[in-house]
């Protein structure tokens, strides 16, 4: 019988979890399910409990949930527990174990799929939210000659730097003059077409990293690239972090690159 699997999130119609998991499965032959739960804003330990009952194996979590799935589980992996933030949960026979694959992600994107090492540069992340939180640490983890933050709400940023020791808060509307190696949007600010306050930020030889992706470039990659800058969306991220979730549950490790292109043709 094939094991089940969810991602669970509001909203969560428009996740492409479902298909990168189902192209994983039948590249290295598992056989799973993997649904959409769309679980009410009051209710997601209720729907994991729910899911958990029927026979899921595990669920990857989206927003608004992964502080709340990183509080329900009762084990976590040392970068969930950092993060306090989880996107992955696995059921075992008494608990719930959480973990947070989303630094993973974002990593081997810009590091093996992009070919942009992250040791010794300079990097700034933008957006102090859910997105931000799960991928400071994995980037500290690559040795960066200096990792900060930047938000526009600066309290926000300095919540979180006193999670990640070594995060150097930067205020986001005087980030001129400040040179960078990487620059990642971790902020919603794509989504609703919103423009980020990035004069003078960019250059050539940079990258630019988006979180979000899209059919068309976000705002924060065509302003990027009109300034000399590299520019890459978040798709890579999507299909890593899936990748490393597969992995966690199903002991295999499929290649990301097919699904990478085949995603990117239907967007
Ligand atoms: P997510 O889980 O996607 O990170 P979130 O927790 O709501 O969602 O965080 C959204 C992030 O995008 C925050 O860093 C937010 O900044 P504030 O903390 O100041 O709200 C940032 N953000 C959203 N829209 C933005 C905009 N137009 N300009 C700058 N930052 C924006």
């Amino acid at each position: 019988m094939a094991a089940r699997y969810a991602v669970i999130g509001h909203p969560v119609a428009h996740s492409r979890s479902p298909e990168i998991h189902l192209l994983f499965a039948r590249q290295t032959g598992q056989a799973i399910e993997y649904v959409r739960l769309l679980a009410p804003l009051n209710a997601f330990a209720a729907t994991v409990a729910d899911f958990r009952a029927q026979g899921g194996k595990g669920a990857n979590v989206t927003v608004p949930f992964k502080e709340e799935a990183f509080r329900i589980a009762s084990q976590c992996s040392p970068r969930a527990q950092a993060a306090r933030a989880a996107n992955f949960l696995r059921f075992e026979r008494q608990t719930i174990y959480c973990d947070n694959t989303d630094g993973i992600g974002l990593v081997r994107d810009i590091r093996d799929n992009l070919g942009v090492p992250l040791e010794g540069k300079r990097v700034l992340v933008i957006g102090a939210g859910g997105a931000a939180r799960g991928v400071i640490g994995p980037l500290s983890d690559e040795k960066p000659a200096a990792l900060a933050l930047a938000n526009r709400t600066e309290a926000r940023a300095r919540t979180l730097a006193g999670l990640f020791p070594g995060l150097k808060v930067l205020p986001l509307d005087r980030l001129k003059g400040e040179r960078f190696d990487i620059v990642i949007n971790a902020t919603s600010a794509s989504l609703a077409g919103e423009t980020l306050p990035l004069e003078g930020l960019f250059s050539e030889g940079m990258l630019a990293y988006d979180m979000m992706y899209g059919k068309e470039p976000t705002a924060f990659m065509s302003r990027a690239a009109a300034e000399g800058a590299r520019a890459a969306d978040g798709l890579g991220m999507l299909i890593e972090q899936a990748a490393e979730s597969f992995f966690l549950w199903l002991g295999a490790r499929p290649r990301t690159l097919p699904v990478l292109e085949a995603l990117r043709k239907e967007l």
